[in-house]
């Protein structure tokens, strides 16, 4: 019988259950039922889980506790809002600004790896330079659909350092398509050391940055990264 198991397990697609039924104790027929069948959710789960976060270029979170006295966000928010997603469920932005080391691209970082792993959220890190590379790239490829039609389908993009570097032309206005597709349809992170001010030394256009502006402050929620620099605080301890 073992074979046919084998085969039709295959043939069903319950790898968990084709490698290890033989494992399975049990008192009666539904006790084994319900065993195979858990295994094989949480064996698909897991797995779900690892293709969201190697799909989602996150960078590593540190292995220090986020410390959130250092940061200002709206009243009423609260950590949950953040951590379990509420934002994303609202098609929420979020605009992280502050100086360097404060914490802008670790917490997006959790926030994000919370959003895999708690509900299995499809999101996204890129730098803006980054981002704008790909963008520029496909452009030139004339695989622009495409690429917009795969940032579409994502819960949430995480956009980090957006300011480091100005943008040419036709960077700024591929960035500005891709903050127009997510638009009420999915969530972005925007972290950034310039104020709504500033922005217009990163898109070069004043129309262009009130464009920008006006669709992400419509929806989003500004935090600011009080705190001094841990990077600097780090490596003065080092020495
Ligand atoms: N609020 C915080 N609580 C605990 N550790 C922090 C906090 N903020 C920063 N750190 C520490 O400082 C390091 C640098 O933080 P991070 O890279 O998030 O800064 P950043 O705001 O993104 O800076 P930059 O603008 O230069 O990109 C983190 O890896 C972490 O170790
Ligand atoms: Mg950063």
């Amino acid at each position: 019988m073992g074979p046919l198991i084998e085969e039709y397990a295959k043939r069903l697609k319950l790898s968990w259950i084709r490698q290890h039924y033989h494992e399975v104790e049990a008192t009666s027929n539904e006790e084994f039922l319900l065993k195979l069948m858990e295994q094989e959710i949480q064996q698909r789960e897991e797995r779900k889980t690892n293709l969201l976060l190697s799909q989602s270029q996150l960078p590593e979170v540190p292995s220090v506790p986020f410390i959130w006295d250092e940061i200002d966000y709206t009243q009423g928010l609260t950590r949950n809002y953040f951590l379990e997603g509420e934002f994303l469920s609202k098609k929420e932005n979020l605009i992280f600004h502050g100086g360097v080391g404060t914490g802008k691209t670790f917490l997006s970082t959790v926030i994000g790896l919370n959003a895999i792993q708690s509900s299995a959220k499809n999101i996204k890190f890129f730098t803006v330079a980054n981002l704008v590379n790909r963008l520029l790239d496909a452009h030139e490829k004339g695989t622009i659909g495409r690429f917009h039609k795969q940032l579409e389908k994502l819960d949430l993009l995480i956009l980090d350092e957006l300011g480091f570097i100005p943008l040419h032309k036709q960077g700024a206005e591929l960035l500005f398509q891709v903050i127009s597709l997510c638009y009420e349809r999915n969530s972005l992170i925007i972290t950034t050391n310039l104020r709504f001010g500033e922005w217009n030394h990163v898109f070069g256009d004043p129309i262009l940055t009130e464009a920008v502006i006006d669709r992400l402050i419509h929806h989003s929620h500004l935090v600011v990264f009080k705190g001094p620099s841990h990077r600097m605080k780090e490596s003065l301890l080092q020495n």
